[in-house]
């Protein structure tokens, strides 16, 4: 690698330079639209969004707050009906009330209700405006998952006393999703969701006196007394001293059928529970559907699921009620990592070895089958529901924060984003490793792996680090080989996405470099391996999520834009403008004169 070719289809337009502008900038020669905010109508009834007279009934309604995944599915064959189904990961409520009508420390009852109702997905639809991007409208498809949706519990681990609550003696009906990060579409057109930091939402974890049950609520990060949102002032289920159990029903997988608004969502205990960030599927050489999906957390791993039952094409009643029960069983995995080059030439400061690469070989090592463990103390449902504690015991790699994992379309090789980890080498800490090899890690680095005889059941792999980032003119940075004078500068990469033409797409979460988050595309293959080009920036305090990439149209979901000033100084005005406080909404992009309307059919 390292000579630069000639410009690589789907990435050919002018780089964006890092800047710090309230806006959403894109390069020269494109044009953007906002397709939906926070606040805006999603079903039938839904008041205008009043930023100063919010209530709980309306947001059940409205598009919800602090948009993450972005699934886009088309429901014809020109693309010009979609369905658009988006995460809503978390509130911030001093950002989202009135600062006279907020009080953190006494939040009212109507308060919690609304930011319980702002949290889960919004399923739209969406259509091709024959002015450019997409458009929002009105729809039988139109739906909104809240905190208090009824989920079906399944997989091996349903049923189990650890989830049973004097709400839910059967272990089997969940209330809500919560924190849902990134995501997935799946071969037959449902949603994959995953729930991410469930932890803040359960207080009083403090008052656990059980030293078994205290080690595995710690392990989750459940330790304190109050929570910041105070939720369970108004309901038990969030107070691990009342409902000890309630927590345990979070820290799934969720998966959506956009395409049916009555269906029950269903949280999967076969691909086991942690901080989900993402579940994104690759189909086995002999038809099986394999899950990967990372625990955002330091040192914490990379998990893949290998169902039993095959995949079925086609979308007829019968294919799709077969599909949506491959997730049930199957073997759940973690990942072990090892270099390939002498430990001491891992010196923690992101110096290549002397074989030129970050790489080696790596296997999946069995955690449960079924109801079948394969962890030594550990029966299968505690593996399912307790399964951090269960890959401690088996020798898995601890990465820098796991985030979103994608199968390459086109190449067939898996790319996680492991986005950054200042706590690596720090005392007491692990140090830094070949797959994570630069101590304090403060940029992230993207991980590419290929399964043995590219088959996404093998147990074993080979992996190599893509790009180490971070600002291209320190020597602790590594863009896949292309010349680093030629390159974006890119930090903390979370999400990832791919193009037709297998370009890999990562958007930032935290750009330690001084500059707003973007979007950003990088070829995998060929000359121009590693040639970070940034295509957009994201207003102040904001990142990049969820990316979506056609072959005319980008889309990204701005999440937390002026995050944290509060509501009455904010410090982001995007998108509404002027003294507006900020609203987190996705956008879409496309090139001037390239965007087919699908009406007039040109493709
Ligand atoms: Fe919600 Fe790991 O990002
Ligand atoms: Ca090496
Ligand atoms: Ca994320
Ligand atoms: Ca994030």
């Amino acid at each position: 690698p390292g000579k630069p070719g000639k410009p690589v289809p789907g990435t050919d337009f002018d780089a964006v330079a890092p800047n710090t502008a309230d806006a959403v900038v894109i390069p020269d020669g494109y044009e953007q639209n906002v397709v939906i905010r926070w606040g805006d109508a999603v079903l039938p009834g839904a008041p205008k969004f009043d930023f100063h007279r919010q209530t709980a009934s309306a947001q059940a309604k409205q598009f919800g707050y602090n948009n993450d995944f972005v699934g886009l599915i088309p429901q014809d064959p020109l693309n010009w009906r979609n369905l658009l189904v988006v995460n809503h990961e978390y509130t911030t409520e001093t950002d989202m009330f009135p600062a006279d009508q907020y009080d953190p420390e006494n939040p009212t009852e109507e308060q919690v209700r609304i930011a319980i109702a702002a949290h889960g997905l919004s399923v739209v639809q969406a259509v091709r405006d024959p002015r450019g991007g997409l458009r929002v409208v009105p729809s039988r498809y139109n739906r909104r998952i809240t905190g208090e949706t009824e989920f079906e519990v399944r997989g091996p681990a349903a049923g189990s006393d650890y989830l049973k609550t004097s709400a839910d003696p059967t272990g089997r009906k969940v209330l809500g999703t919560q924190n849902n990060c990134a995501g997935g579409v799946t071969p037959w057109g449902t949603v994959l969701s995953g729930e991410e930091n469930f932890n803040q939402y359960f207080a009083n974890a403090s008052s656990v006196t059980d030293p078994v049950v205290a080690k595995r609520l710690s392990r989750y990060g459940l330790s304190g007394g109050a929570t910041t949102r105070k939720w369970e002032r108004y309901d038990d289920r969030w107070d691990v001293a009342k409902e000890p159990n309630e927590v345990n029903r979070f820290g799934w997988v969720v998966e959506i059928d956009p395409n049916d608004p009555h269906s029950k969502p269903v949280k999967h205990t076969a691909l086991g529970r942690f901080k989900h960030e993402a579940a994104n599927i690759k189909i086995t050489k002999d038809g099986r559907v394999a899950v990967y999906s990372g625990d955002d957390e330091r040192f914490d791993y990379i998990y893949k699921f290998v169902s039993k039952g095959r995949y079925k094409k086609g979308k007829s009643a019968h294919a799709r009620r077969h599909n949506m029960a491959l997730l049930d069983e199957g073997t759940l995995y973690v990942a072990r990592f090892e270099g390939n080059s002498p430990a001491e030439e891992i010196d923690g400061t992101g110096t290549l070895p002397s074989d030129g690469e970050f790489d080696g070989t790596g296997k999946w090592i069995p955690l449960a089958s079924g109801n079948e463990s394969y962890v030594d103390g550990f029966t299968a449902e505690e593996v399912y529901i307790f399964t951090r504690l269960a890959a401690d015991t088996v020798g898995a790699t601890k990465m820098d924060r796991p985030e979103d994992i994608e199968p390459n379309p086109v190449n067939g090789r898996i790319y996680a984003a492991l986005t950054n980890n200042s706590d690596r080498g720090a005392a007491g800490k692990p140090g830094a490793d070949e797959v994570n090899p630069r101590n304090g890690n403060r940029n992230g680095h993207i991980l590419e792996w290929e399964e043995k005889r590219g088959d996404a059941a093998a147990t074993t792999f080979e992996w190599r680090l893509l790009l180490v980032c971070g600002d291209p003119a320190t020597a602790d940075t590594y863009f896949g080989g292309f010349p680093k004078d030629q390159v974006s500068p890119i930090s903390c990469p979370d999400n990832v996405a791919f193009d037709r033409h297998g370009n890999l797409w990562i958007s930032t979460d935290g750009n330690a470099l001084g500059a707003n988050d973007g979007l950003f595309s990088v070829p995998v293959d060929g000359p121009n391996r590693g040639q970070v080009k940034q295509f957009l920036t994201v207003p102040v305090g904001a990142e990049t999520c969820g990316p979506v990439v056609t072959d005319d149209l980008v889309l990204v979901a701005v999440q937390h834009p002026g995050e944290g000033a509060g509501a009455a100084e904010p410090e982001s005005h995007w998108p509404d403008g002027g003294k507006a406080n900020p609203r987190p909404a996705i956008v879409s992009v496309w090139r001037k004169g390239r965007f087919h309307s699908g009406r007039i059919g040109i493709r």
